[in-house]
């Protein structure tokens, strides 16, 4: 384990020193805990009291306040806050500003998110919609080479051409504007020490950069933060970003507008329009005009509990909802969460599921999304019918849910890779937050200025433009907003939450989601459990099933129903906390670096 401090003071300019740094003890903590520790030197003792939970399996424990993320000098951000009085919303400033820097792979100031609030107060569910859109001058065929077939996947990802305008920092400013109590400027502190003084890179950092390490030195203010000195970032490192930190100081001083008027808007336009070999054409107006969205919630009722999140552009919620709707008249609970048939029914709702969203779904701004029709009783009856045989459906189709308008729409074949965080949060108060955020693929479009990386987030369209002789609905417009299947969820009952849950993962989101909440629902798992109980995923047919668990052991039973299965790791990044009548409970997947805290 490397031991240096390295700091990018410019793109191309770094300083390398190497401090003495002392090495965590592990003695304390079981193996899997350990590991992790080391990379969190100087993290509370809570916090290590957190990851120890996490490596035993039990929940983390609270009364008042809660915050569970993906790293835990994020999370100590946002504990920060909530101890001090802030609200859910003021916390997931801190939390967010703190993942741009020390995971920044998966989200950012470059990125976009979706959030999904739980008033205590009016007892009411707001969605806001700060998802990346295409820039004005982007056309159906921007992923199409000049014959009209689509690009490869990684040629339209590196470079300028997929990027989208940013969204994260002005839904950062539209939650603290409408639910925030703390100053806003304050909630940048520990991002900017931390930016300043240097944060340890952690395992997963490091294994992702040297993985990664061809994409990354394509573009020289990537290549000179990742790798400097020419050496890949290593675990244990120390690593500095003063061009974040002055970005941070920026955004904390002048709000969003730091990001999308001026110098720093000015980067990104410059930055994207002269990237070597695939140059993209967002443009400072884009910046300028940008708006984050209220959208209405999407909630769909299951075992007597009311499952709200992100309605179009996701497709979270309406998949989510699809899948435990048909699945509302099977008795889960008795068959158990180590039966076939169980996963008969929940795998194949899903492709059902999947169906319809691979023709219905999109931005609803653009497109008329049957979002009612999609989740309406009747409609998830009748769908769910197709389930009570005895075997794998041999086919799956869209189906024909309700709607007004005509729905010719093809089938589309979007490609989506697994990336992208999650953050779960309730504050004293007992307000709920749940937001998924991203930058798309890990290090999104590879593209860096002052100090954070640039999403690839209109990867998410479809590239194609027309199947069948139809349109498809998620294809690229000027100003749309890609389909998302990210699916930040709080599930009530009685009008109050009891689980706030979400993760990053592509499409198989929508899986990780739904276990998780029949895990817990049905199967009567406490939030640890739910979220580490093993995958088993299928949006298309083959079912993957997660490697090195005991999913593997069901691989005979559900071949035998008719299922190809695939095994591999299946790395989802679930955050979630339980309202419990005694309390707080937390969980935060061992999948991923994660803790859940509160107090
Ligand atoms: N880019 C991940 C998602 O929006 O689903």
């Amino acid at each position: 384990m490397s031991r240096s401090i390295l700091c990018a003071t410019s793109a191309l300019s770094l300083i390398l020193a190497l401090p003495a740094l002392a090495q965590q003890s592990t003695d304390e903590v079981s193996p899997e805990a350990g590991a992790m520790v080391d990379a969190f030197q100087g993290i509370s003792d809570a916090a290590r009291a957190a990851l120890d939970a996490k490596a035993a399996g039990i929940p983390t424990e609270a009364g008042t306040w809660m915050v569970a993320a993906a790293n835990p000098l994020a999370v100590e951000a946002g504990a920060r806050v909530l101890r001090e009085g802030g609200t859910a919303a003021d916390a997931m400033v801190a939390v967010q500003a703190v993942l741009g820097l020390v995971e920044p792979q998966s989200s950012g100031l470059g990125g976009g998110a979706f959030l999904v609030w739980y008033d205590a107060e009016s007892g009411e569910v707001t969605t806001l919609d700060g998802r990346e859109t295409a820039p004005l001058a982007a056309t159906p065929r921007l992923f199409q080479n000049a014959e009209g077939e689509p690009l490869g996947f990684w040629d339209a990802v590196v470079g300028g051409r997929s990027v989208g305008t940013p969204g994260t920092p002005a839904l950062m400013e539209a939650a603290h504007e409408r639910w925030g109590s703390a100053e806003w400027a304050s909630l940048f502190d520990e991002a900017i020490s931390l930016a300043d003084e240097g944060f340890t890179v952690s395992a997963r950092l490091a294994e992702l950069v040297a993985s990664g390490e061809e994409r990354l030195r394509r573009f020289p203010a990537t290549e000179a933060y990742f790798f400097p000195g020419g050496e890949p970032l290593a675990e244990g490192d120390t690593l500095m970003n003063p061009q974040y930190a002055a970005t941070l100081r920026r955004l904390a001083a002048e709000g969003a507008d730091a990001i999308y008027t001026g110098q720093i808007a000015q980067d990104i336009v410059t930055t994207v329009r002269g990237a070597e070999g695939n140059p993209g054409v967002l443009s400072t107006s884009d910046l300028a005009i940008y708006r984050v969205v209220e959208r209405p919630p999407v909630c769909v009722e299951y075992r007597a509990h009311d499952i709200c999140g992100m309605g179009p552009p996701s497709s979270g919620a309406l998949t989510v909802g699809q899948i435990l709707g048909m699945l509302g008249g099977y008795d889960l609970a008795a068959l158990g969460a180590e039966s076939a048939e169980a996963w008969r029914l929940i795998g194949d709702a899903s492709r059902l599921a999947f169906a319809d969203r691979g023709r219905y779904m999109a931005d609803s701004d653009f497109v008329p999304v049957p979002v009612e029709g999609l989740v309406a009783p009747d409609y998830l009856a009748e769908r769910g019918s197709l389930l009570s045989g005895d075997d794998a459906l041999p086919e799956v189709a869209a189906g024909n849910p309700e709607y007004d308008h005509a729905l010719m729409w093809g089938d589309d074949a979007s490609i989506e890779f697994p990336s992208t965080s999650h953050i779960s949060i309730v504050d004293a108060a007992g307000n709920a937050l749940s937001m998924t955020t991203t930058i798309e693929n890990g290090f999104g479009s590879r593209l860096m200025t002052n100090g954070f990386l640039l999403n690839n987030e209109l990867t998410d369209f479809s590239f194609r433009t027309h199947a069948g002789g139809w349109p498809i609905a998620n294809r690229v417009e000027p100003g749309k907003r890609p389909r998302s299947s990210m699916s930040p969820t709080i599930v009530l009952r009685d009008g109050a939450p009891v689980l706030v849950v979400g993760s990053p993962g592509g499409s198989r989101i929508i899986g990780y989601v739904a276990k998780t909440i029949i895990g817990h629902l049905d199967w009567g798992m406490d939030v640890q459990t739910a979220i580490a109980a093993p995958h088993l995923v299928n949006r298309f047919g083959t079912y993957d099933v997660e490697e090195g668990t005991s999913a593997e052991g069901l691989q005979e039973d559900l071949q035998a129903l008719g299922y190809e299965t695939n095994v591999r790791g299946l790395t989802s990044g679930l955050h979630a906390i339980a309202v419990t009548p005694d309390g707080l409970r937390g969980g935060a997947d061992p999948r991923r670096e994660g803790i859940a805290l509160g107090e």
